[in-house]
């Protein structure tokens, strides 16, 4: 999988804009606190507190601040494996997620760090926001991912160029209808946002309320001649419901000409891509208001004899490889007596999802997580994903399915229960909750065939020792001394060979 990102550059700091009767997205502007979030025209951004148990808070004093990146939410714990938002989503709904980052030397520190983040399990990208600080700007990332379950999360982590606090200055996520960038099987990849362009323009981004989507259009303009379109284009119309204000300028070339356009601006690293390409005659509507031309990419056909029209047309393209720097060529058909012309584009890095933990094994631990008085930071988003942002304490297998097959919290004094739901985790080899203050009962076990060590010694447990022990065929420890139980060992355990109990 890539671990390279790409970086958008924020010319303006985005404003985003939202309307707030929308259950279907979410705007949070993290670190705000108790306050409400902050409020740019129509747009309303909430604080991000519910969504997130970890990491502290802090606000910029730089002066001139968009409000939204005036706050911001940092993570000190550098041993926690990853600091996750858990946000309720339509299960199997395709989401924008958009994560804003403005460092503003929060911490003290001249460099902002490095660090990753991870969407539904799976490693989308490293955010390096160096550059972007160096020039006094803002940076955004986007990936396009399906909710796996009836949350969504996203969370970031340290790797091994983190040299400071990871931290995150605002979240949003966007609800895409179905048939939007269908072409792509979301159970398998994600879409990572490289560049989203408006060519001819060089005024403001385009985003809500132009974009119904909340997608951010950046205006993109090289030495070609620009035009003006005379005719207003319908958004249902296209594939992936561009905005009408996509379609008001294009660049063009004059008659017999080649049109040569370098985009996307920044050199790509090698992978597949997906990419549409969004065109209009820019003309008045008429019987001649056609034109006819071959779209290349890098020398290879995109697509020949595209007809385009004043109603316009979408052409993409669901995997394409590229790398480094990339060059749409549009050849006009001969005897055409008008140039080609390009009004926007969008490409995305296509990733694969890393997987999902066994659902009733990542229902079992939540349900763990809840019970537990104070679980580890880090006990939020997928247990076991990415392999090396599994939960602090929980081991996993990672096979067809992925699996939990211990989990150890050893001496860390946490109250809490343990709810009956472990027998859940039936690909479990060994439970180790000893020295903490768990009460209550200690719940049937029978189910779990694979279990090999049970330690639930020193804790507050009471009640009697559940008999399903005696049905556990793997068993070769179980420690439970120092509790407050009663009753006996299970006799079909007493003469087990090479069995070691403590009670
Ligand atoms: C937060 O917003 C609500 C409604 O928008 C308003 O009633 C309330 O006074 C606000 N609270 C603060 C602390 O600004
Ligand atoms: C973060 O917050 C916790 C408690 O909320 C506090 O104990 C800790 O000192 C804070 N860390 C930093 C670096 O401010
Ligand atoms: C930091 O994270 C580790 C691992 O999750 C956890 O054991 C520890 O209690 C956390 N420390 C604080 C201060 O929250
Ligand atoms: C982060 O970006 C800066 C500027 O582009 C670069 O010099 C630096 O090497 C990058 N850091 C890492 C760890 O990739
Ligand atoms: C994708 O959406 C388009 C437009 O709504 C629809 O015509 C097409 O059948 C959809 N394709 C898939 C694979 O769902
Ligand atoms: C392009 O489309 C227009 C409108 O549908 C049609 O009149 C024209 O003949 C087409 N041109 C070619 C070369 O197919
Ligand atoms: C554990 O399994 C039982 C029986 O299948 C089920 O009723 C329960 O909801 C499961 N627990 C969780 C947390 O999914
Ligand atoms: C569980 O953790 C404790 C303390 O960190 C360690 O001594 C023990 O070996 C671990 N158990 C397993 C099965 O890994």
């Amino acid at each position: 999988m890539s671990l390279i990102i790409f970086l958008l550059w924020v010319v303006n700091i985005p404003f985003f804009v939202h309307s707030q009767a929308d259950p279907r997205g979410y705007l949070l502007d993290c670190g705000a606190g108790e306050k409400n979030g902050s409020s740019i025209g129509d747009l309303k951004f909430t604080t991000d507190e519910g969504f997130i148990n970890v990491g502290n808070i802090t606000s910029l004093k730089t002066p001139n601040l968009v409000s939204i990146l005036s706050t911001l939410r940092y993570f000190p714990n550098d041993s926690a494996r990853k600091y996750c938002y858990v946000i309720p989503v339509i299960k199997g709904g395709k989401y924008l997620v958009r994560t804003t980052y403005y460092y503003g030397g929060f911490d003290g520190g001249q460099e902002p760090p490095v660090f990753d983040q991870i969407v539904e399990g799976t490693k989308w990208g490293v955010v390096n926001t160096t550059e972007d600080y160096a020039n006094g700007l803002g940076s955004y990332y986007e990936v396009m991912v399906m909710a796996l379950g009836k949350t969504l999360s996203l969370c970031l982590a340290r790797n091994e160029d983190t040299k400071s606090s990871p931290f995150i200055s605002a979240l949003e996520l966007e609800y895409m209808d179905d048939s939007l960038y269908n072409s792509t099987d979301f159970s398998k990849y994600a879409l990572v946002t490289v560049a989203r362009s408006t060519f001819g323009d060089d005024g403001d981004s385009i985003t809500f309320p132009d974009d119904k989507y909340n997608r951010m259009w950046h205006p993109f303009k090289d030495s070609n001649p620009v035009v003006e379109s005379h005719s207003n284009i319908t958004p249902s119309d296209f594939w992936n419901v561009p905005p009408a204000k996509a379609f008001h300028n294009a660049i063009t070339t004059s008659r017999g000409k080649t049109l040569k356009i370098e985009w996307p601006p920044t050199s790509l690293p090698s992978a597949m891509y997906y990419i549409s390409l969004y065109f209009q005659d820019n003309r008045s509507p008429s019987p001649y208001s056609w034109r006819v031309f071959d779209v290349f990419l890098n020398g290879k056909n995109f697509f020949l004899d595209l007809n385009v029209t004043t109603n316009g047309v979408t052409v993409y393209s669901n995997q394409w490889p590229l790398s480094g720097q990339n060059e749409i060529v549009l050849t006009p058909a001969s005897a055409i007596p008008v140039g080609p012309v390009i009004n926007a584009g969008e490409i995305f890095q296509i990733i694969p999802l890393g997987g999902k933990t066994l659902t009733r094994d990542v229902a079992a631990m939540e349900e763990l997580a809840r019970k537990f008085n104070s679980p580890p930071p880090d006990w939020s988003g997928d247990p076991c994903l990415p392999k090396e942002n599994s939960w602090t304490g929980v081991t996993c297998s990672y096979g067809e399915h992925i699996r939990v097959v211990a989990v150890n919290l050893t001496g860390m004094r946490m109250p809490g229960l343990l709810p009956p739901d472990v027998a859940n985790l039936t690909a479990l080899n060994h439970l180790w909750l000893g020295g903490n203050k768990l009460s209550g009962n200690i719940p049937e076990l029978g189910s779990l065939k694979e279990l090999q060590t049970l330690h639930l010694e020193d804790n507050q447990f009471e009640g009697k020792v559940p008999q399903s022990l005696g049905q556990l065929p793997e068993i070769r420890e179980i420690f439970l001394q120092d509790n407050k139980l009663n009753g006996h060992i299970p006799s079909e355990l007493e003469n087990k060979k090479g069995l070691s109990i403590q009670m």
